[in-house]
């Protein structure tokens, strides 16, 4: 039986794999998330994963504020980057395997066709700069481990752009929403699925190669703008949305005008499918409106 701790498991992508983790009996998890286990705390952290004998972390825990980051760039610094380099340090000592979780915005959004793992990065704010940063801590490390990066995540938990327009669009009689940006959402069940699929399944040796970068988001491709409807379609909430630019909404931080991950290379070497992002949508605010 193999014994995983899952870090940040309180967060959106924790909280979903905490979810289905029953449903697969070759491991055994452990969910711990701050004020218990700090992954900033080197010793702590080395001392956890010894005692508890643990084999494989899955890296939910993230600086995940990406205009904050701006102003709290030590704090997102520690988290993304150190809080990984803390974790590979500490499962190089037992020999055990991490999954790694990082972003789109390791990306600057200038391209026009998907982004494969072998491009170029080029991070444009704090918050994607740390996380690359955490990235080059596991892929220069000696452990099995590998990086899954991910673009636009949801969840019925926690706080997202979802949850986020199904509240305003039942507050609002109209909404304006950027559509020049792309990419594609990824529903953090999908993920969390994936993620113990890889862990359980028969391609799991391909835990231990030199190449140890993925892109996992759904399939499909879409704007914001076509979210957000797609969003009150099947949310069935009357709103009116109107589609604005870029620059009509200033953020602190830039965006990835363009973020699509090319997802060949997971779909082939672990074998799995993705779903299309309306169908998992679609799932989601099933589940956000039962429980309600
Ligand atoms: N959200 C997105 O749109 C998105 C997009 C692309 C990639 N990602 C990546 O996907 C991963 C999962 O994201 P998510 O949306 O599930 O994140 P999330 O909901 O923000 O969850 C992150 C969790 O980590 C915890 N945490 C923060 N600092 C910690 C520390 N020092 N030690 C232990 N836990 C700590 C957080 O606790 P507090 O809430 O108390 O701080 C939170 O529970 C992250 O690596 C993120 O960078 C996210």
């Amino acid at each position: 039986m193999m014994r995983v701790l899952i870090t940040g498991s309180n967060g959106q992508l924790g909280s979903e794999i905490k979810e289905l983790s029953a449903n697969y009996d070759k491991i055994e998890c452990l969910f711990k998330d701050l004020p218990e286990l700090d992954i900033c705390d080197a010793n702590v952290l080395s001392a956890f994963i010894t005692d508890y004998n643990i084999n494989v972390v899955i890296n939910c825990a993230a600086y995940t504020a990406v205009d904050k980051a701006e102003k709290a760039a030590d704090i997102a610094e520690q988290v993304n980057s150190t809080g990984v380099s803390n974790l590979v340090y500490a499962l190089e000592k037992i020999n055990g395997k991490l999954i790694h979780i990082s972003t789109d915005y390791v990306f600057d959004g200038n391209h026009s066709v998907p982004y494969k793992e072998s491009d170029f990065v080029s991070p444009i704010g704090v918050y994607g700069k740390t996380k690359r940063a955490g990235e080059l801590a596991v892929i220069n490390s000696n452990i099995d481990a590998i990086v899954i990066r991910t673009s636009w995540l949801y969840s019925s938990y926690g706080n997202n752009f979802v949850k986020t327009m199904l509240h305003l669009g039942n507050e609002k009689k109209s909404l304006n929403i950027i559509f020049d940006q792309i990419g594609t959402p990824t529903y953090a069940k999908d993920l969390a699925k994936t993620c113990l699929d890889i862990l359980c399944g028969e391609s799991s040796a391909n835990l231990n190669n030199d190449e140890k970068i993925y892109h996992y988001s759904n399939e499909g491709v879409t704007s914001w703008y076509d979210f957000a409807t797609a969003i009150m379609e099947l949310g069935n909430v009357d709103c009116k949305l109107v589609p604005i630019q870029t620059i009509d909404y200033p953020t602190v931080t830039k965006r990835p005008k363009y973020s699509v991950l090319d997802k060949s290379k997971i779909k082939s070497d672990f074998k799995i499918k993705i779903p299309h992002w309306r169908d998992s949508l679609e799932d989601c605010i099933k589940k956000i409106n039962t429980n309600s």
